[in-house]
């Protein structure tokens, strides 16, 4: 197959963790006889440094026009003061909403070689944490109208949360359909002992739940759920929920897995177009140093093979790499314990690139 993507490497350690990425796809490329077609776009800082915006709309229209997006992370302490319309951060929310991007999957796995990584206790985590945080991706606060005014000789700031029935709906099914093919469990996280928006996100479940008979439907209030997470991961296997909690709580969860830098993943419309980014951010106090973790951009790449490409062997080809280069000791600073190889970041890439068969 033939397949262009867009390559948004970002800022921070965004460059550096997307080009071991690459070296997995090219390598999948070339034993699978597919062609990789990449298009780089700036996004972010680089992005405001070279055009004074964070993506140009030449840019966003590679995206719009790509099988898929690989993205690294965007944003540092240099671009903090740049006015809200042209942060970094804007041209991911841009990007994410002008391709529909509306359900972020977020698998949660522990590879058991990092028990010992995670700070939570071994009868905690030590059976293995596998779950699937599904995130609304385009609405809520995230997307509400904001502004900052001078009210009774003070300034006010105003964020909105809105969700329209039809965005919770979409959302929680995929929601559901991916409990179908897990274990089978759903939980929707919400705030409905406050919040309207949450009110409308539990009945409009509720309504769908009736559609998925087979699957084990509860709600649970955000609050609670973050405490869950860390008393009892396993009880979970799906969660869904809307933009800011799914934010919050995948940050929470990352934990679980030892370390944030292994966690990827994928953003999906309603087409095959989709973007893979690690959930950890540019991390500019490591950029250049050549020791991030690059398994969580890595491992975003197997999933645009198996969500946006359909191509589930080559997407299992990359997890196995990954699995064994585990397996055999080898451990980038944030995942390193004694007895364990340390590595960086390119070396990291080189070791899956050459297991992946
Ligand atoms: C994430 C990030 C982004 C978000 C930031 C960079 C805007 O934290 O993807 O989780 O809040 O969605
Ligand atoms: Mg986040």
């Amino acid at each position: 197959m033939n397949k262009n993507i867009a390559v948004l490497r970002g800022d921070g350690i965004g460059p550096e963790i997307v080009n071991e990425a690459i070296k997995a796809l090219d390598k999948i490329a070339e034993i699978y006889g597919h062609t990789f077609n990449y298009s780089d776009v700036d996004i972010g800082g680089c992005s405001i440094d070279k055009f004074g915006v964070p993506i140009t709309d030449e840019g966003m229209n590679i995206c719009k026009n790509s099988d898929s997006v690989l993205l690294g992370a965007v944003g540092g302490p240099k671009w903090d003061n740049c006015p809200p319309e042209i942060r970094p951060e804007k041209a991911l929310l841009a990007v994410r909403k002008e391709l529909g991007l509306f359900a972020n999957l977020r698998p949660t796995c522990l590879f058991l070689q990092l028990a010992n990584a995670s700070p939570l206790k071994q009868e905690i985590v030590g059976n293995g944490i596998d779950l699937m945080i599904v995130r609304e991706l385009t609405g809520g606060i995230y997307f509400g109208k904001r502004f900052t005014e001078e009210k009774n000789g003070e300034l006010e700031a105003t964020d909105y949360m809105t969700y329209a029935e039809s965005e919770i709906e979409r959302i929680g099914r995929v929601a559901f359909d991916s409990a179908m093919k897990r274990r089978k469990k759903l939980a929707s996280v919400d705030k409905a002992n406050v919040l309207d928006s949450s009110r409308l996100w539990r009945k409009t479940m509720h309504k769908l739940a009736e559609e998925y008979p087979e699957v084990e439907y509860s709600d649970i209030l955000v609050d609670n759920t973050a405490m869950q997470l860390i008393k009892n991961p396993s009880q979970f296997d799906v969660l869904v929920t809307e933009n800011m909690f799914g934010d919050i709580l995948s940050d929470e969860a990352s934990m679980l897995t030892g370390s944030i830098g292994m966690m990827p993943s994928a953003s999906l419309s309603s087409t095959t177009l989709g973007m893979y980014e690690p959930i950890h951010g540019s991390a500019p106090d490591i950029a250049g140093m050549d020791i991030a973790n690059p398994l969580g951009t890595i491992l975003s790449a197997a999933l645009m093979l198996r969500y946006s490409f359909n191509m589930a062997k080559e997407a299992d080809a990359i997890e196995t790499a990954v699995n064994a280069v585990l397996d055999e000791g080898y451990r980038t600073g944030d995942i390193y314990e004694e007895g364990t190889k340390k590595v960086g970041c390119k070396e990291m890439g080189d070791l899956v690139m050459q297991r992946i068969k």
